[in-house]
């Protein structure tokens, strides 16, 4: 094959699929906040591509300006297939989850394999000269670089920092870079995370000045002894000159670096308490500048410990993800997703499944956030083959997976967030895995080791899972897990505290069994927590052909292979809106508990290391409330108190609210609340006096010869009608790994017929109202649910009592057990009284309160990025639509939405459903639970709504 390719394009394709590290880089170093100059290299560059590697030209392009027709602009850093113009012809997003886009052939790639060739001009001045080097935050997946003509070198490893030495290729004056990207390399065996395969320039490209003395390089260990209060730094420096360090704050001046300096009493740092202290490294030519955090990680007795005490890990999985830029994440927008994290109570981050870009470990440093840096690995797709070849094993691969891993280390390991450094994600097991391992623990010993893909755990520090069922994770929690047939290794795991690096999959609807992971992991000191998957959906953002908006998944760009949806699994959506997941976790992983029984409000401090100097607690009943003198606490201690009489006996929301204005959240911002709920009113009784006329009146309601309702208080109305079924969601679609019956329970619920039921008339009495009996029968199926609805009317009222009563063998399980009506005509906003603002499900919707509330019918809809069942209110007395009715009754259940469920299950995206003038309202008895089936357990047992009775009462008034 080579051999028929130009000698130029079989070098290349000999290039592209080697395996070998990248070549001709500087030994990876920290990323310093130094004073020498920088000059950044991001903005326009011109742009060629070709569609393969035999057709890419060879005609001294890296020397030249760019122009001719072939070439165009493009902003850098960004992905080509986000940047259409450029980018014609270049391919599009691809999305794939497991599988690999191409054939598992390693080191081969596909002949259809676009490369971006791209320059840009720049002028040096002598500040750069003679010593500098050209940075590179992240290329995908992976290129060859020139300056001035001259090859400095290859990038393999696309989201690691390459640095190339500039010496004797930089000019005063005028300078080209030219860099040579492609699709696909050898490396993207190793790169085959999930998430959509973007390829570019995609992080800064920066110049810096390297001055002759200066410091190359610094390791600093800044250790916290919990027993004495003191600290000890010592700074590691590389440098042909003399280091000295500064940091007036711990009274240190012009001390010698690579020495130990114990310092009194020094304000540790944790991601509740990020104490940090400006440390200056100095040599004479250069300055460096460090935000040092002192704290000591360690594992005793099975425990996650730091400074001396166990934390607990309330974590998300954060991709970098923008929706119109991809993996190009600004630091602006990283803030901002941090400081949603810190407003809901999430205290650490897994940077899965790679480095994120240099910055972002500032930022968690500064705003407090435990941090697991995960290397940029992954070979999940090697599965088909059963690991076949995997890289993890293969000798050949052993240097280019060390290389990924010294990269990972050595930027980020200055970083006080930094806890955990992680192997790679999914990547099989291996002697390359072991071999970066070693390196790790014997290069930063003062930090742990995460792998999941190696369950013997051997040289990790922390034991970890995903998706692991809640009875295995009590097991764990208890010390009852399987042992390891090797008692070394066992002895070893025993020891470890566990994590589930994934668990709570929040894709869609959902999660369901979120307290429960929550209760075990406060209950068994050995759980030091988890972090959800994951943090934000890569939808990209995209228009239709009639150019409506929307957020793009697998399969939107005509990829012939693709993973569809599952990509839109975050708790928050790619504008950074948060989603109901979120809301839930912040309930979930509240760090302060409070919880009232009678007129007794208990509160607990559950925060790892810090006091509630920092809050206010207040209670509110309705429209009163007041301050609540709460003595401050100190971690783990709790206190009760008897709320003030004024707080009456109803619902009283007791909230732990901000005192004073933090980094990541203003005064007032409310952090963790509890509840003692009232009893609803009685259903008000409803005094039959009205009997059914023969123009089919009944007080305000109006039916038809079979029976059925036409209108309420005028305003046309049909239905009620049976409903067991609901539009699926992703986790009603999927078997999930712990599961109830045979199968998904789309599936169960698709062999009952849920969805169509077909009514028939048993019988109609006229009583003192209206009693109408129906036998509800599955298209095709014997089961039945027999159902009786007793309307009763006054001048200003309808009473309904509906019971149904299962008939049959049914299936294991039903969706919901309610009745809709679809009121024909538009509603456009509601009130009501119960649970909310947010949507609930029995086993979520943990941030939903008794409250009033009022919303519009748009906003009662969860825009999840494939239209599915949501929305619902639960435990809910009385709902009000405007311009309709209103319904009061025992606590039910609500959806308010513009669709049917068949519209629903029909659109594939949010801008696909129709525009509608009817309102569907159903009122549930019950719904079954939501679960993690998409990835992980399915709904607990509890949850489940098994075939079985149920009743409703209901009112309806004008008002
Ligand atoms: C895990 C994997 C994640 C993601 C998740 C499902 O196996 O580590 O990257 O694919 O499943 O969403």
């Amino acid at each position: 094959m080579n051999a028929e390719l130009s000698r130029p394009a079989a070098d290349l394709l000999t290039e592209i699929e080697s395996i070998a590290p990248p070549e001709g880089t500087c030994p990876p170093r920290a990323w310093l906040h130094s004073d020498a100059p920088v000059l950044s290299l991001n903005g326009t560059w011109r742009v060629r591509f070709s569609p393969s590697a035999a057709e890419t030209p060879d005609d001294g392009w890296q020397t030249g300006t760019g122009s001719g027709k072939d070439w165009g602009d493009l902003t850098v850093p960004g992905h080509w297939a986000l940047q259409p113009r450029a980018g014609q012809g270049t391919g599009a997003p691809w999305y794939t989850n497991v599988q690999y886009p191409f054939p598992v052939d390693p080191p081969h790639v596909p002949d259809d394999n676009v490369i971006g060739d791209h320059v840009t001009r720049f002028k040096l001045d002598d500040r750069f000269l003679p010593h500098a080097r050209l940075r590179f935050g992240g290329v995908e997946a992976g290129a060859t670089v020139w300056l001035n003509g001259e090859r400095l070198g290859t990038i393999r490893g696309s989201r690691l920092t390459h640095e190339f030495d500039l010496t004797g290729f930089a000019r005063a004056g005028d300078n080209v870079l030219a860099v040579r990207v492609f699709q696909w390399t050898a490396a993207s065996y190793a790169e085959d995370q999930d998430m959509w395969w973007l390829p570019g320039i995609f992080r800064d490209v920066e110049v810096l000045a390297r001055p002759v003395g200066g410091i190359e390089d610094v390791f600093v260990h800044a250790d916290y002894d919990p027993s004495t209060g003191d600290g000890e730094l010592t700074v590691e420096v590389s440098s042909d000159g003399a280091a000295v360090i500064d940091c007036p704050e711990l009274g240190l001046s012009g001390v010698p670096a690579d020495q130990r300096h114990p310092v009194a009493e020094v304000r540790p740092w944790t991601a509740e308490t990020p104490h940090r202290y400006r440390v200056v490294v100095s040599t004479a030519t250069e300055q460096v500048t460090l935000q040092v955090g002192f704290r000591r990680i360690e594992v005793v007795d099975a425990q996650l410990m730091v400074n001396g005490r166990p934390i607990l890990l309330r974590g998300m999985n954060r991709h970098e993800f923008d929706p119109d830029h991809g993996r190009f994440v600004s630091p602006e927008r990283a803030r901002t997703e941090l400081l949603i994290m810190k407003q809901h109570n999430v205290n650490a981050v897994r940077t899965s499944h790679y480095p994120p870009a240099a910055w972002f470990c500032d930022l968690a440093d500064e705003l407090g956030l435990w941090v697991m840096v995960e290397n940029d690995l992954e070979t999940h797709g090697f599965v088909s083959g059963h690991f076949d070849g995997d890289p993890a094993k293969e000798p050949a691969w052993r240097d280019a997976l060390l290389d990924r891993m010294h990269r990972t280390v050595e930027r980020d390991k200055n970083h006080p967030s930094v806890f955990c450094w992680s192997l790679g994600n999914e990547a099989g097991d291996g002697d390359n895995l072991a071999a970066m391992a070693d390196w790790t623990n014997d290069r930063d010993p003062d930090r742990l080791l995460h792998y999941e893909g190696d369950q013997r755990s051997g040289k990790v520090g922390l034991w970890s899972q995903m998706y692991t069922s809640h009875a295995d994770v009590l097991a764990i929690g208890e010390g009852r897990e399987e042992p390891l047939a090797d008692p070394e290794l066992q002895r070893h795991r025993s020891g470890l505290p566990f994590v589930l690096c994934e668990y709570g999959h929040a894709l869609g609807t959902g999660p369901g069994g979120m307290s429960e992971y929550q209760e075990l992991f406060e209950t068994h000191p050995r759980l030091a927590g988890g972090f959800v998957w994951e943090w934000i959906d890569h939808g990209i953002r995209t228009t239709d052909d009639h150019g409506r908006e929307f957020f793009a998944y697998g399969g939107d760009f005509g990829e012939p292979l693709h993973d569809g949806a599952f990509v839109t699994d975050g708790c928050v959506f790619p504008d950074l809106t948060t989603k109901p997941a979120l809301r839930d976790f912040k309930k979930v992983a509240e760090p302060v508990r409070i919880s009232i029984a009678d007129n007794r409000v208990t509160i607990r401090n559950g925060y790892d290391h810090r006091d509630t100097s920092h809050l206010s607690f207040v209670w509110t009943a309705g429209r009163k409330h007041g301050e609540l003198d709460v003595p401050v606490l100190e971690s783990g201690e709790e206190t009760t108190m008897t709320l003030p009489r004024k707080a009456g006996s109803g619902t009283v929301t007791v909230s732990a609210l901000i005192a004073e204005d933090l980094p990541w959240g203003e005064a007032g911002y409310e952090i963790a609340w509890g509840q003692r709920v009232a009893e609803p009113p009685p259903v008000p009784t409803v005094r039959p006096r009205r009997r059914l006329d023969d123009r089919g009146r009944l007080g305000p309601a109006r039916f038809d010869g079979r029976h059925r309702l036409t209108s309420l208080f005028g305003v046309p109305v049909s239905g009620p009608e049976l409903v067991l079924g609901r539009a699926p969601t992703h986790n009603d679609l999927a078997r999930g790994t712990v599961r109830v019956g045979d199968g998904s329970a789309d599936q169960v619920w698709q062999r009952q017929r849920l969805d169509l039921l077909q009514p028939r008339l048993l019988s109609a009495t006229l009583t003192d109202g209206l009693e109408v009996r129906q036998r509800w029968g599955a298209l095709g199926q014997q089961a039945a649910v027999i159902t009786t609805m007793t309307w009763h009317a006054d001048d200003d009222a309808v009473a309904l009592s509906f019971r149904a009563e299962p008939e049959g063998p049914w299936g294991d399980y039903w969706a919901r057990i309610g009745l809709e009506f679809v009121v024909d005509k538009v509603i456009k906003k509601v009130t009501w009284t119960g649970g909310g603002p947010g949507q609930a499900y029995p086993d979520c919707g943990q941030g939903a309160r008794q409250g009033e509330w009022s919303a519009t019918v748009d906003e009662l809809q969860v825009p999840y990025l494939r239209p599915q069942e949501s929305g619902a209110r639960t435990k809910v007395s009385r709902l009000g639509l405007e311009r309709g009715f209103v319904v009061t009754g025992e606590p039910f259940g609500f959806t308010v939405r513009p669709w049917s469920q068949a519209e629903l299950v029909a659109a594939a995206h949010p801008h696909e459903l129709p525009t509608t003038d009817r309102t569907h309202l159903i009122i549930d008895a019950a719904q079954h639970g939501v679960g993690t089936a998409a990835c992980g357990p399915g709904v607990l047992p509890a949850y489940v709504l098994t075939p079985q009775p149920a009743a409703l009462e209901l009112v309806f008034t004008k008002r």
